[in-house]
Order: structure tokens, then C-alpha cells, then sequence
């Protein structure tokens, strides 16, 4: 099935929107809305800026993307869903066999209405957390970088409601109206999930986030890519193509500022990076404890009815469930798994679908662990001997069985007074965070760079790192 874009209509798509005129009223109507909401809590002072983006213009895996200069408000946002696959059947749960839905199933609209809508709230959130960065961008490829995440998260809010104007009639309307009008961070009416309400202050976090927090969203829509309600399946497939590039932006940024201390280190052997405007590794390792311990909490409790319920009504399945795993019902099998059971650490066999939050939440940090690799393979190369390594699970977390209960980096049991002698050591400081603001001065001239931070080995779409991805 050729799955073409059409340009010409107002919402650029490839679901035949022309032919569903009340479907199109609707979402015309929420469309200056959207970009009201975008001149209001996107990236606001660069929006007559000419950027370096890239804009979905097919769905086909191979050159699936334009490059070029546009200004953001003008940013093409559009739905675009994977291709159908011809009789579809759904693959796991409950439902495993039977043709996949093409409608909401009356019986799963309520969940499913609150994983999309949970799913969709991440993508603004995240545009507001990260609408005043780009006054202190590093380089204007970063600057870019920075862009090109907005518009596509922008375009994810876009794919979600889609899905809750198509079929979830009057309350999927007034969730799309509601997406709008929460604000990340505000305490009366905040984003709906803890993460996506943190400030992301400087680049460093920047970067965090977009290594563990957009990963978290990785491992989300994979598993909403197996939904047997195949819009939502294949609006998440689709997602992915660009989530891959979010990922890159962190795990290579946070890479370059690696890089970065370690020629400090080189050059300077006896004194601490941040003497030569650097940051050091001890201080990257409190970033990362920090932002990879909040994404972690996303994937919820370990052990959870509702994940059950949501694998057994076939809505949303494991990572690479067709791919990965034989036993697609998952009815018979256990896992056993550590809990907290109010005073110590015990281990527990769970039915496995009720332990289908921390299967995920396993391939969450075994991906994780390879971005680490990456970047120890980089102090590696500088001869320095250094290793960084994610916190254990247990370590700061507020949702889930370790919640309330203090461990330390390895996961060891700890009392509260320890704790707070010790989580300095673990955790950004205000010291850290002043000096971490200290380096965000904005360098915006082309091809120059900070001073914190080494340049990338290559720049966008074959371009070098000297272009003008912005033109300021
Ligand atoms: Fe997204
Ligand atoms: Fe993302």
C-alpha cells in the first residue's frame, strides 16, 4: 500500500484526512490552538529564526525525511502513520489470533484512553521544560539539535490526537483541548507524570534528559507499537523513526562533554576539569544517578495489575514482543523479581503479566547500560582511568516498592540520616548546579563551540559542524 503524504491539505498526512471532512473540521479547529499553545510555551524567541530541520515527508524507511530551512511556527506538523499491514492479527494477550482492531474496543476504551493520553501528555511536557534553552546554546548545531526535537515532539502530540479525535468522539476532544492546557512544572495544573514536570535548566540536563527520559519513551512506544488497536500501533511506529534521533542528541552530547573533560584531564593531570571550565566526570555521574533514577520511576510499580490487565486486553504488549519472545500470552509464566516487603529486599514470583512494567523496565536499562559502554569507551580512549555506570535501580526512587526507602548507588538498604549525609556524593549539589549554570553562556557564532564541550565528529545530513543551522 503506497503510503503517501499529502502536502497540499492543511495537516500534512497520510491517513486520507480529505475524505473524513468532520474528522478534518475537528482537527483544523485544534490547530491554531496548538499553535497558540507553541508561541506561547515552545521555544518562543527563536520563531522568525530560520532552522536546519528535517520534515517527515514519507513513511518509508528509506529517505523518509527533507531537510531545510524553515522557520519553526511554519514547521510542517502532520500525522503519519506506519503502513497497514494486510490482516493484521494481534499477537499477544488475551486477544492473540483474532484480526486486530481497527476501532476502539468498547470493553478497553477507558484504559486505553488514559495510555494515550498519558503517552501524549510526555511530548508538550517536554517542550516546556526545554523552551528556554537555546539562549544558552553551545553551538548553533546544538541549537538545531535542540529545535529539531521540539518540532518532532510537537509532531508527537500531533500523532496522539489523532488517535483521540478519530475514535474516542467528545472525550478524546476534550483531551486533545486538556494536552494543551497543562503546564510542566505548574504546581496547580501540572504535567501528568513527575519526570516531565523536573526543570531542565542547562544542557547537561538537556542531554540527560534526552539519553533516559526520551529512551523512556522509546521503550513506551515500542511497546504500544505491539497494541492489538492498530492505529495506536502503527501511529507508534511510525514515532519511533524519529525518537531514534532524540536518543542520539543525548547519548552524544552527553559523550562530547565527556570527551571534553577528558582532554582537560589531559592537558591539565593535576587539577579538576572545572578549574579549566570543564565539567568533571564525578559531577556527570550526579546528573546521570539523577535523570536515569526520576526515568526509571516512568515505567511505574513492579509489580502492577494494571500492566496485567493492559497485556492480558492485548493493548499493549513487551518490547519487540512479536520479535523477542515465544509465549505471547505470558498466562503460565512467573518472574521472579525484587521487592521491598517493609523491612528488607526479598525476592518474590509474580505472574508474569503483572510483572510486565519491570520486564520493561529491565530492556530500559540494559539499553542504557550501552550508552554507558559508549561513553566509557571514550575515557577509555584518553587512557584515563574512570568508570561511569547507572545507580541501581532501587537507588532514589519515588514510584514503585522502593519508594520511601533509602539505598544507596549499589542498592544497599540505608537509614535516612545516611542517606542524607551521603547523597551529596550521589546527587547534584546546589554547588553543582550553580557551577553547571555558571557554563551556560550561549557561544552562537557559527562553527565555534563552548568551552565545556567538544564539537560533534560530524554535523547534520552530511553536513559539517561549521554550517548555519540556524541563521540568527
Ligand atoms: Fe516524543
Ligand atoms: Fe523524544
Amino acid at each position: 500500500m503506497a503510503a503517501s503524504i499529502d502536502y497540499e491539505s492543511k495537516i500534512p498526512n497520510n491517513v486520507e484526512l480529505s475524505s473524513d471532512k468532520r474528522l478534518q473540521r475537528a482537527l483544523e479547529h485544534w490547530l491554531p490552538k496548538y499553535l497558540d499553545w507553541w508561541n506561547e510555551m515552545g521555544p518562543t524567541d527563536f520563531n522568525d529564526k530560520e532552522i536546519y530541520l528535517r520534515t517527515a515527508v514519507s513513511v518509508d524507511s528509506a529517505g523518509w525525511a527533507q531537510f531545510g530551512h524553515v522557520k519553526m511556527p511554519d514547521y510542517r506538523w502532520g500525522i503519519f502513520l506506519a503502513e497497514q499491514e494486510p490482516n493484521k492479527k494481534i499477537g499477544f494477550g488475551d486477544h492473540a489470533g483474532e484480526d486486530a482492531w481497527q476501532q476502539v474496543p468498547g470493553e478497553y476504551r477507558n484504559w486505553l484512553r488514559r495510555m494515550i493520553v498519558t503517552q501524549a501528555d510526555t511530548e508538550p511536557a517536554s517542550v516546556e521544560q526545554q523552551r528556554l534553552l537555546a539562549h544558552t546554546a553551545p553551538s548553533l548545531y546544538d541549537m538545531r539539535n535542540l529545535f529539531q526535537v521540539n518540532v518532532e515532539e510537537g509532531r508527537h502530540l500531533w500523532a496522539m490526537v489523532y488517535i483521540l479525535h478519530t475514535y474516542f468522539g467528545k472525550d478524546g476532544r476534550e483531551e486533545a483541548e486538556e494536552l494543551l492546557e497543562r503546564r510542566s512544572g505548574n504546581p496547580d495544573h501540572p504535567r501528568i507524570l513527575g519526570t516531565f514536570n523536573e526543570p531542565i535548566q542547562t544542557w547537561l540536563d538537556f542531554f540527560c534528559f534526552t539519553m533516559f527520559t526520551d529512551r523512556d519513551g522509546k521503550f513506551q512506544l515500542l511497546s504500544l507499537a505491539e497494541s492489538g488497536f492498530d492505529p495506536l500501533a502503527r501511529t507508534c511506529r511510525f514515532m519511533l523513526t524519529e525518537e531514534a534521533h532524540h536518543m542520539f542528541v543525548g547519548q552524544t552530547g552527553m559523550g562530547r562533554i565527556i570527551q571534553r573533560a577528558c582532554e582537560l584531564m589531559k592537558e591539565h593531570p593535576d587539577s579538576n576539569p572545572r578549574e579549566h571550565g570543564g565539567i568533571d566526570l564525578d559531577t556527570i555521574q550526579r546528573y546521570i544517578n539523577f535523570w536515569s533514577s526520576s526515568s526509571n520511576d516512568l515505567f511505574g510499580g513492579e509489580v502492577s495489575s494494571n500492566s496485567a490487565n493492559f497485556f492480558g486486553g492485548s493493548l499493549k504488549g513487551r518490547a519487540w514482543e512479536m520479535k523477542k519472545h515465544e509465549d505471547h500470552s505470558a498466562l503460565e509464566a512467573f518472574k521472579t523479581l525484587e521487592i521491598w516487603d517493609g523491612s528488607k529486599v526479598v525476592s518474590e514470583t509474580v505472574p508474569m503479566r503483572n510483572a510486565m512494567n519491570e520486564v520493561l523496565r529491565e530492556e530500559y536499562i540494559e539499553d542504557n547500560q550501552k550508552g554507558v559502554n559508549y561513553w566509557n569507551k571514550i575515557i577509555d580512549e584518553y587512557g584515563i582511568d574512570y568508570e561511569l555506570r547507572l545507580p541501581h535501580r532501587r537507588f532514589n526512587r519515588n514510584i514503585g516498592v522502593f519508594a520511601g526507602t533509602r539505598f544507596d548507588i549499589d542498592g544497599n538498604l540505608m537509614t535516612e540520616e545516611h542517606w542524607d549525609e551521603r547523597k551529596g556524593d550521589w546527587l547534584p549539589s546546589d554547588e553543582d548546579r550553580e557551577y553547571i549554570k555558571s557554563l551556560m553562556v550561549p557561544c552562537h557564532e557559527q562553527g565555534k563551540i563552548a568551552g565545556w564541550i567538544a564539537p560533534p565528529n560530524k554535523g547534520i545530513n552530511g553536513n559539517e559542524f561549521d554550517f548555519d543551522y540556524v541563521r540568527l
